[in-house]
């Protein structure tokens, strides 16, 4: 048991950056959303990003296959939390965060899983009511409250800045709160006992 007078080690959350077209607008949004983790001490920050990973689409054991999971998959491995950065494709999330979803299996166990979605009028959230589905599937526990932009491109200026931040600054202190509860809480739990899962 910690006591009041121990730091605690701060939450390592990798986020998972989910988009991976040409011209895409997720690294805005990752952008914007790193900044702010960063302005918290209890929180530490790995990028994933699906538009750097080439795995292929089947669970062939090929080298390329490995070369690109003895890179990735130490950062999912290590970290006490997840943020998936999704927008919304037809209604869902991207192909390629699937492909990398279902490349992991333990890695994703007993921590949460929090989000951040952007997209036209949908804001991405059906694409995070449908990963909250996957998730499930994989002994994560998906965080309640997410920070969502509608009509994104419009909701950032040319530098990528909110032009307006109050919004989506207070959801993302409200989302990362959350994050850092479960985070710790379920980084004790796998300390103090295997998962049953
Ligand atoms: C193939 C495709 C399907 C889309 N479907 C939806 C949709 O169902 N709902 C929505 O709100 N936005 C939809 N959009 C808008 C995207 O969410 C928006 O353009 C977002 O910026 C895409 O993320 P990206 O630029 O990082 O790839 C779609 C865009 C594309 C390219």
């Amino acid at each position: 048991m910690q006591t009041q007078s121990e730091p605690i080690e701060p939450v390592r959350v990798t986020v998972v950056v989910g988009s991976n077209r040409e011209g895409r607008f997720g690294p805005v949004v990752a952008d914007w959303l790193l900044t702010r983790i960063a302005d918290r001490d209890d929180v530490v920050a790995e990028v994933v990003d699906v538009a750097e990973t080439t795995l292929p689409t089947t669970f062939a054991t090929d080298a390329g296959a490995r070369t690109q999971l003895a890179e990735i998959t130490p950062k999912l491995a290590a970290a006490d939390a997840f943020v998936v950065l999704t927008p919304e494709y037809n209604h869902s999330y991207p192909a390629a965060l699937k492909n990398l979803i279902d490349w992991h299996y333990t890695e994703w166990q007993a921590k949460p899983v929090a989000f951040v979605s952007y997209g036209g009028v949908s804001g991405g959230l059906r694409a995070v009511e449908h990963l909250r589905q996957v998730f499930a599937e994989l002994h994560a526990t998906t965080v309640r409250d997410t920070v969502s932009f509608h009509n994104a491109s419009a909701s950032f200026d040319e530098e990528g800045r909110l032009r307006d931040p109050a919004g989506p600054d207070a959801a993302v202190g409200v989302m990362l709160g959350q994050v850092v509860w479960w985070g710790r809480t379920l980084r004790e739990g796998r300390a103090a006992r295997a998962y049953g899962g």
